[in-house]
């Protein structure tokens, strides 16, 4: 064979090679990762990968999957610095999806990743998914929660550099431990709420009250006032 017939076929084989492997996809799993969100679609990119986002940041994984859909084989590579997170939402969007589309290939997901992404999965460390389960339904999410009090803390970058997930967390742990999380006051999370000098700042609705900065150790006081029905105007 002539030096020109031999690379054709290498590289008409490199080619095929590429075509079979599958499409990675890193997913980003939380809120405050997606505040990180250059920096998870740089990883993605150096090691080849697509990035999505489960919350907080674009692309979502449902449109990456779709662009993907004329591949036989998906690899889902979950990453959050967050390590108390579960994985099953990354689960179940896509194999919500998977159903949705019709889509007949092969899905698989790798252990959730809890740092950096160094490297991509090896096939031994892969589960394969199938369509169904437990979707994005449930029966217990159809009404409104029984709460008079929405707290709002705010994840936004300024927010979250100064500790905005713990204030957060910290929230969610004394109401559940007054028996009040999701039965008298609902705690979400939000971008930017403006006042970001303040940071952490939570803003306590109906009362349009922005309130900052609420470090993790204000919790209690916070929660006693919303228990005692006092507002805390801007502090
Ligand atoms: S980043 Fe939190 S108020 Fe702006």
């Amino acid at each position: 064979m002539t030096d020109e017939v031999v690379e054709t076929v290498a590289s008409h084989r490199s080619e095929q090679l590429a075509e079979q492997l599958p499409n990675h996809i890193v997913v980003v799993m939380s809120w405050a990762d997606a505040n990180s969100a250059e920096a998870w679609r740089e990883q993605a990119r150096v090691l080849g990968a697509e990035c999505a986002f489960v919350q907080g940041a674009t692309p979502a994984l449902a449109e990456v999957l779709d662009e993907c859909k004329d591949r036989q084989e998906i690899v889902l590579v979950p990453v959050t610095l967050d390590a108390a997170l579960g994985k099953s939402w990354v689960s179940r969007i896509a194999r919500w999806w998977m159903g949705e589309a019709n889509w007949q290939g092969k899905m698989q997901m790798a252990p959730v990743v809890r740092g950096e992404l160094e490297r991509l999965p090896s096939r031994e460390e892969l589960t394969e998914l199938r369509a169904g389960g437990a979707g994005l339904t449930n029966p217990a999410w159809e009404n409104q929660p029984p709460v008079s009090k929405h707290v709002i803390v705010c994840q936004g970058p300024r927010c979250h550099a100064k500790g905005a997930a713990e204030t957060m967390r910290r929230i969610n742990a004394v109401l559940a431990r007054e028996g009040m999380a999701d039965t008298s006051v609902l705690v979400t999370q939000a971008g930017c709420l403006y006042p970001c000098n303040r940071a952490p700042v939570v803003c306590v609705q109906p009362d349009m009250d922005w309130i900052g900065p609420v470090h993790a150790d204000d919790a209690e006081g916070l929660v006693a006032d919303l228990q005692r029905g006092i507002r805390r105007e801007a502090n």
